[in-house]
């Protein structure tokens, strides 16, 4: 145990993160062992983390001398931020750059940073097909993650780029919901594009495959999705899986699901909207391919269902 490589992992109690921690667990006789990262080692789900075998370490994304400290004699750290908790792009920008300052103050020979791509590369400044957000951003989640990818200069890092969790049916309550009429019915701003999807626990996995591969994808961005699947067809499958009669699509326009004003609608408007217009692309820089070199296990929409439809709330 001594003799294994410390992979710190930021985001440990969470969906992308405890990913890599349960994967580096279940990994006996692999090389590395694992550190997890929280503000609150007595947590139910930190607690949890370390009862399977994981390290426990205090650490705070605002606080870099504690990152710094969380990642001292590690092999590797994986790094993301948490958009979600507070909604600002550049609150995300300066913890990315403690993360990524700390991975260097500690001498950390190889991070995963956890990122996105910038979506501006794909509208000119004036193009007036969705608002901009937080100033200068079209989706501030993605953005401010591509802009820090700056910060890990000097830094052996792999930038991967996720995407879509199919987790979000019951993560952020993104699944279908039952009409007065007893139907099922959801509405996204997608058209009849096919989205990149992954199942998050297939995330850390991936990441562990980078992490075991060495200096392979060092200074590269490597884009994985388990599927990618129409709105349409996932629902269908959710038909056949949960026996729940047909679920209808509403394909609204991008204005109208902005409009609706729930915390994050814009954000999240603009986002499906680039997953809409810029299908091809989006799709192009992930691959199914790298993913499952990666993660021989890596699951599609139908597989993931399978093994997750208890969680769906319908
Ligand atoms: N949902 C999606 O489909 C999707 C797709 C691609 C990318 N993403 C990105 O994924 C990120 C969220 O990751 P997730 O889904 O794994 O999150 P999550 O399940 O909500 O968990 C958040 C994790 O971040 C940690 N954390 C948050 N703030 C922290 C801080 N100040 N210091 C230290 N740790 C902190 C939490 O640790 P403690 O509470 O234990 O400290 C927790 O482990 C977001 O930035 C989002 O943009 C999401």
């Amino acid at each position: 145990m001594a003799d294994k490589k410390i992979i710190a992992v930021v985001g440990a109690t969470g969906a992308q993160g405890g990913g890599l921690v349960r994967a580096i667990l279940a990994d006996r006789n692999g090389e590395f062992r694992v550190r997890a990262l929280t503000r609150n080692p007595d947590s139910d789900k930190a607690r949890a983390l370390a009862a399977a075998g994981a390290e426990l370490v205090r650490a705070d994304l605002d606080d870099q001398a504690s990152l710094e400290r969380a990642f001292a004699d590690a092999h590797g750290a994986f790094c993301l931020t948490n958009f979600w908790e507070h909604f600002s792009a550049e609150k995300e920008k300066a913890q990315a750059k403690n993360v990524a300052e700390a991975a260097k103050a500690a001498g950390v020979q190889h991070v995963v940073w956890s990122t996105l791509e910038d979506t501006r590369k794909w509208m000119k400044a004036d193009d007036t097909r969705m608002p901009m957000l937080q100033g200068s951003y079209r989706v501030p989640h993605f953005d401010a993650k591509a802009e820090a990818d700056a910060f890990f200069a000097g830094v052996p890092t792999t930038f991967l780029h996720t995407t879509f969790y199919w987790d979000n049916l019951y993560m952020f309550g993104l699944a279908p919901k039952k009409g007065e009429d007893g139907k099922y019915a959801w509405a996204f701003p997608l058209g009849n594009a096919k989205m990149a999807g992954i199942a998050v626990e297939d995330i850390g996995k991936c990441a562990l495959g980078i992490f075991k591969a060495g200096n392979q994808y060092v200074g590269k961005t490597v884009g994985i999705m388990g599927e990618a699947i129409s709105v349409e067809d996932m629902g269908k499958e959710l038909t056949k899986q949960l026996g729940i009669g047909p679920v209808t699509y509403n394909a609204v326009d991008a204005n109208t699901y902005r409009s609706w004003g729930f915390p994050g609608a814009d954000e999240m408007g603009n986002m499906f909207q680039v997953y809409r217009d810029f299908e091809g692309p989006f799709l192009a820089s992930r691959s199914v391919d790298t993913a499952k070199a990666l993660n021989p296990a890596m699951q599609n929409f139908s597989q993931w269902l399978a093994a997750n439809k208890a969680k769906v709330p319908v």
